[in-house]
């Protein structure tokens, strides 16, 4: 299956997804890195692996929808069955994301459906939880609102801070997305954008 990633910063989801692939583990053909970014450390990687990138400026569309609508049409132009959003900063217009839904998944670093949107790190510490983690779901319309294909926990330490707690929860993201992107890639794990189906039953 060929595969899109959308990134806006270092990329090292994107790594991780490129070291499963080397690694034999993971068999999809990455068509386009996309980013908003065109300084992101993600397209270099993408370069270092001879994937062709993509690098829209917000800045040079009339309007938030312009942009989202040609960054779609440039993703489908590239043969792209599957889109990952890796660290993808923006958030997407509903209706050009559409096509995509059932076939876009997002890692997002909290337990959702707890603390959707930015500085996920933050809010955990701030509520006294004692458990933190990862989400890799479907992307929708609705922000970080898809349904959650598969989680991944860690405990919060004593000494964790915002960074610290992040640094701590790239590893299982980091062997979260690339296991999630295999089951999607050999079929086990579908969603006809009403249930979700592994190896043909209904979860
Ligand atoms: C990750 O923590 C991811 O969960 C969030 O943004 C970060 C991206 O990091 N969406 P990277 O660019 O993949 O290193």
């Amino acid at each position: 299956p060929r595969v899109a990633v959308l990134a806006s910063g270092r990329g090292s989801n994107l790594a991780a997804l490129l070291e499963a692939r080397e690694r034999g583990e993971l068999p999809v053909e990455f068509v386009l890195v996309g980013s908003d970014k065109a300084s992101a450390g993600a397209l270099r990687l993408a370069e270092a692996a001879n994937i062709p990138t993509l690098a829209l400026d917000p800045r040079s569309y009339p309007d938030r929808r312009a942009f989202d609508l040609d960054l779609f049409a440039r993703i489908s132009a590239s043969g792209a069955e599957w889109l990952v959003l890796a660290g993808f900063m923006r958030i997407l217009d509903g209706e050009a994301l559409t096509p995509w839904v059932g076939r876009m998944i997002n890692i997002h670093p909290s337990l959702l459906p707890k603390y959707r949107g930015l500085h996920t790190h933050r809010r955990a510490l701030e509520a006294g939880d004692h458990e933190h983690g990862a989400s890799v779901h479907f992307v929708t319309a609705e922000l970080d609102g898809g349904p959650v294909i598969a989680q991944a926990r860690l405990a919060i330490a004593a000494g964790d801070d915002e960074h610290k707690l992040a640094l701590r929860l790239l590893p299982l993201e980091h062997r979260l997305l690339p296991a999630v992107l295999g089951l999607l890639a050999n079929r086990r794990l579908q969603w006809d954008g009403h249930a979700v189906r592994f190896d043909g039953q209904l979860l």
